[in-house]
């Protein structure tokens, strides 16, 4: 696929925003115009610090910038669909669940409770990417900003060797980089960026999307800053899996209790924010021994199931 490393849909481009505001306003949590587009003049005031008649003048220009390309032909729509490429987990009924693999162009969120095998399927992600695509691979480089030093090399190589891949050769191929807090992990995104113009990069892996920024941000008072910070961060994350055509996979721990911590197992951390721009959400669960049940949860296109499968030292199967 081609790169496209323009940046027009983005604020700084926007006709009366200078650099400074730009960055107000992305720090507030608004990342292309439409998003100011859908917003009103005083909630702009309140969240950005602005001037009253400074905010209508940029939701304007917003509004004047989205109205172009508001509209697309189903036909335009359908050709963009056609570029989704899949990557298998490496299970063909977790696969089905999705519709034949973990698609490109989205973020795929898994969420559970510890053990759930979210970083499993992570590690097993990173190894099939690299794989031809007749074998449900996308012939790529994996990125993976690990925030829980979890990462583990010498998994990637039991991976590699049940795929008769040669683990050296795999582990060239996956680019991991350890981040020390939320602020770090999004910076982390824009290196990724840059380095994929380097390597065919076609995985990119946030293993936890949400625990630095569950720890940074505590108390009720924190929460909007902390919910408009994952906006952008997931923002930028799918502007990533849009340019380079490849798959985000990005985990999520929840409590398996349902208590008043959480409430709804189903209902992760990051609430809505996650929830929305994430593409695809699946809850995983243990089950006896190495089996564990993925749910897909409110998919644009696809019914909800539910998939059993099974985490063996080869890695994810059936
Ligand atoms: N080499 C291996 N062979 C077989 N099973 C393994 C192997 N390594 C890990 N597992 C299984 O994977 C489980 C751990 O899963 P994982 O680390 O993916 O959980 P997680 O959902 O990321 O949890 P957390 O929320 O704590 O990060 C272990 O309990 C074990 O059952
Ligand atoms: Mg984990």
């Amino acid at each position: 696929m081609e790169k496209d490393t323009s940046t027009n849909d983005e604020i700084d481009k926007l006709p009366g925003i200078g650099p400074a505001t730009a960055e107000k306003l992305r720090d507030a949590g608004y990342i292309d115009p439409m998003d100011l587009a859908v917003e009103s003049p005083h909630e702009l005031v309140n969240v950005a610090d602005l001037g009253l008649a400074t905010a209508s003048k940029i939701i304007q220009e917003a509004r004047k910038a989205v109205k172009k390309d508001n509209f697309k032909t189903g036909k335009e729509l359908l050709e963009k669909r056609s570029e989704v490429g899949r990557l298998t987990t490496g299970s063909k009924i977790l696969d089905e669940l999705l519709g034949g693999g973990f698609e490109t162009q989205a973020i795929i969120e898994l969420f559970g409770e510890f053990g759930s095998a979210k970083t499993q399927i992570a590690h097993q992600l990173c190894v099939t990417v690299q794989l031809p695509k007749d074998q449900g691979g996308l012939k790529g480089h994996a990125f993976f900003i690990d925030t829980e030093n979890t990462f583990r090399p010498e998994r990637i190589v039991q991976m590699a060797e049940a795929l008769e891949l040669k683990p050296d050769k795999v582990l060239e191929k996956i680019h991991v980089a350890r981040a020390y807090n939320s602020s770090h992990q999004m910076l982390l995104v824009d290196k990724v960026k840059e380095l994929s113009r380097e390597n065919a990069a076609r995985l990119l892996v946030v293993d936890s999307l949400t625990a630095h920024f569950r720890a940074e941000y505590v108390g009720r008072g924190a929460l909007a800053d902390r919910q408009q910070k994952l906006n952008r961060h997931m923002h930028d994350l799918l502007k990533w899996g849009d340019l380079n055509n490849g798959v985000v996979c990005v985990t999520n721990q929840v409590s398996a209790k349902p208590d008043a911590f959480f409430g709804d197992p189903t209902r992760p951390i990051g609430g809505h924010i996650v929830g929305h721009t994430a593409t695809f959400r699946i809850y995983l669960r243990k089950s006896k021994g190495p089996k564990r049940i993925a749910r897909l949860i409110d998919s644009p296109h696809l019914p909800e199931g539910e998939a059993v499968f099974s985490v063996n030292e080869e890695g994810i199967r059936d």
